[in-house]
């Protein structure tokens, strides 16, 4: 299947980086993988006006429809701009918002109502995995946050170790191949044989120069990206070695 290179900008990016995902969509003109970018709220339409081989996202949406709820963002209000994808779950928001595998279900289920991709994000802390729990809480968080109808166009689950993002430190090839194993072997017995083409991506200090080797693993499908996705060179990199890979 081909790979999927998502970026996520977090709360980088103002409108002057535009140019940066112009300059990124110029470049996926004949690339042979799939390429998104999620940036902030405020950048997506804009980001959806000026773009045609990528994909935009968003990093997050509501459970509703709409509603009084100041200050929040329904999926319906996403895609409507431009939105294709949706992250969902990211353990920033796990943590910083304290958002539970419950919200994390009902908000992937509002990015299927919406009609978009939901990127459910899963992946264990340092003391979980020095404590050897890394695949039970996988297995609870893919259980409880996964939504109902799960099929390679509506969902992708990104695997990412919290202690691996934005540290530079990058998990054992071993370590990343038996999650991602353990990941699909789940898909597959939940949701059957469509589930051995939703893709899963790998996500925590990707870069240009260890790019290959993770695409190289068996079962990762692409890569979510926070920091090298804000440049455009970076990114590239990134790219290449998936369109590569295939
Ligand atoms: P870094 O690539 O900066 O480690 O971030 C990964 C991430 O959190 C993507 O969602």
């Amino acid at each position: 299947m081909s790979k999927l290179v998502a970026g996520n900008w977090k709360m980088f990016g103002d409108k002057n980086m535009i140019s940066e995902i112009k300059k990124i969509d110029q470049h996926c003109n004949e690339v042979r993988c799939e390429v998104a970018i999620c940036p902030p709220f405020p950048l997506i339409l804009s980001a959806y006006e000026q773009t045609k081989n990528i994909q935009i996202g968003a990093q997050n949406c509501h459970t509703d429809i709409n509603g009084a709820h100041t200050g929040e963002v329904s999926a319906e209000m996403l895609t409507e701009v431009g939105a294709q994808l949706i992250i969902v779950g990211h353990s920033e928001r796990r943590q910083d918002n304290y958002e539970s595998n419950d919200i994390v279900k009902l908000k992937s289920e509002a990015v299927h109502r919406a009609g978009a991709t939901a990127v459910v994000c899963i992946g264990e802390t340092l003391k979980e995995r020095e404590t050897d729990k890394t695949l039970s809480v996988l297995q609870e968080q893919m259980l409880n946050s996964l939504p109902k109808n799960v099929n390679p166009l509506n969902t992708v689950v990104a695997y990412e170790p919290v202690w691996a993002i934005g540290t530079g430190l990058v998990p054992e090839i071993d370590q990343i191949r038996a999650a991602h194993s353990f990941i699909r072997g789940f898909l597959a017995s939940t949701y059957g044989a469509e589930a051995h083409n939703v893709k899963i991506l790998y996500g925590g200090s990707v870069k240009g120069s260890n790019a290959k080797e993770i695409f190289s693993i068996s079962n990762v499908n692409g890569a979510l990206v926070g920091g090298a996705s804000l440049k455009s060179n970076d990114f590239i990199e990134i790219i290449t070695a998936a369109s590569n890979s295939i």
